[in-house]
């Protein structure tokens, strides 16, 4: 709750609690990587897919904290002649981000110990990216925090900002409160973690805290973030959400334009939840920010907006533009051959991701369209190819079985944009990276791929 010592405070809680919470060993068994700060996804929602990474790419990561998005982005950009910069106020946060960078070997990072607010004192200079995850909704004004970071971006430049999501946590608001009354005043962190701890083995099973818990068990379990998660969770000096207007309305305030929702993306879309023809006619006359303000209610599970923002509103990568390629993503990284070999025309095809499940009516256009989503085809070229195959099929009939399968697979984080042969130049050798033993980026698993009889 915002007062005249916030600042301190927050600064004192990443000093004793840095977070999240990382070991600095487990750099040599893993890659943390998160989508929004993928450079595929970037170059889709910031630069049109036409970024080349490779010449003068200047990044800051502001909050960097302990480290992951700003190790992930330095890891993608290790070989390429680009500037990253860490600002963190906490010099606890930043020695652990450090030490993950050092037995990395990463050499790319300039460290900035310094607030956001200093940022025009600080003379960082002008970014393409900045990377601010989890930091402005502790900051006393949100909207500054958001200009000062603004005033740093080139004219072209982008953001990744994170912010809370305002109903998916009320019921970690509700539990604020509780420990507002509840916690006597004067005592010091590691006190009030331990009466925490004590309160929450006794909760009623009425309290929806406890109801919720599921879904902050990690945050606040040792082998999750541990005593610095509970801490950030229930007992933050400035911890501020949203919804989606009020991020439109903080976007605006600092002159910038959302770009795209890069996780969850479905969650954002009403259409994806509502099947019904009456209920989706009423969701069709809203406008987009009102369909993915409804589509929060509508959902109520969005605990953290991961959204971009920029000054250009034609940021985002389009099938209308026709020298851009198709690439499988994320855990389908490589994987377009297989899926198509795997399709049976006439069957359904059901192609498990993680927890997405997307049944797909396979037919001899997206068989062939499909083979060709190697992140180097261009559209106009793919849609040549499947003509020329299947002359029977329209070229019309094609793009519309293109852009089904596409607007299903991208809100998944299956499919992106690229500008067609920037990913063998512009972009990271992500082969590399999915080697990385035990990372979350280890490939797909054949046993996702499954066929329906
Ligand atoms: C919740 S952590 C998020 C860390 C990281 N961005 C991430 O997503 O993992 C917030 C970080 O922001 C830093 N921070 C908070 N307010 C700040 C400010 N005004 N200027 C600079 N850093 C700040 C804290 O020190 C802390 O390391």
């Amino acid at each position: 709750m915002p007062g005249n010592d916030v600042p301190t405070a927050v600064r004192e809680q990443y000093e004793e609690l840095p977070y999240p919470l990382r070991d600095p060993r487990d750099e040599e068994r893993r890659l943390i990587h998160t989508i929004g700060s993928n450079l595929v996804v970037v170059n889709h929602f910031c630069f049109k897919g036409r970024m080349d990474f490779r010449t003068g790419f200047r990044c800051l990561v502001a909050g960097g904290g302990t480290g992951d998005g700003l190790i992930y982005l330095a890891e993608q950009l290790r070989d390429f002649d680009a500037e990253i910069i860490y600002l963190d106020m906490s010099v606890a946060s930043r020695r652990v981000a450090e030490e993950r960078a050092r037995v990395r070997g990463l050499s790319n990072i300039t460290w900035v110990t310094g607030a956001i607010e200093d940022m025009q004192k600080l003379d960082l200079g002008e970014f393409d990216l900045i990377h601010c995850t989890g930091v402005l909704h502790h900051l006393e004004s949100t909207e500054n925090g958001l200009q000062d970071l603004a005033a740093a971006l080139n004219e072209h430049g982008s953001m990744l900002l994170m912010l809370y999501g305002k109903y998916a946590r009320r019921p970690v608001y509700d539990m604020q409160a509780l420990l507002r009354a509840y916690l006597p005043e004067g005592i010091g962190r590691r006190e009030k973690i331990e009466k925490v701890r004590q309160l929450i083995d006794c909760l009623p099973e009425t309290n929806w805290f406890r109801r919720d818990l599921a879904n902050w068990g990690h945050e606040i379990s040792p082998g999750g973030n541990g005593d610095p998660g509970l801490y950030d969770l229930l007992l933050h000096a400035c911890d501020q959400a949203f919804d989606v207007p009020g991020l439109y309305a903080l976007a605006g305030s600092a002159g910038l334009h959302i770009q795209g929702f890069p996780v969850g993306s479905e969650r954002y879309n009403p259409f994806s939840a509502i099947q019904d023809e009456a209920v989706r006619e009423q969701f069709e006359r809203m406008d987009l920010p009102m369909q993915q303000a409804t589509a929060e209610l509508l959902h109520c599970d969005i605990s953290r907006h991961e959204f971009y923002v920029g000054r250009g509103t034609d940021s985002v990568a389009s099938l209308d533009d026709e020298d851009n390629a198709l690439l499988m993503f994320w855990k389908m990284y490589g994987k377009h051959r297989q899926l198509a070999d795997a399709m049976l025309p006439g069957k359904v095809f059901t192609l498990q991701v993680d927890h997405h499940q997307i049944r797909i009516n396979c037919s001899e256009i997206l068989k062939h369209l499909f083979a060709c989503m190697d992140g180097q085809i261009p559209l106009h070229e793919m849609y040549e190819r499947v003509h020329q195959a299947l002359p029977m099929a329209s070229r019309e009939a094609i793009r519309a079985e293109l852009k089904g399968i596409y607007t299903v697979m991208h809100e998944r984080g299956l499919l992106y944009l690229v500008m067609a042969g920037n990913l063998a130049t512009g972009l990271p050798d992500y082969d590399r990276l999915n080697q990385v033993p035990g990372g979350d980026s280890a490939g797909v698993d054949p046993n996702t791929l499954k066929i329906d009889p």
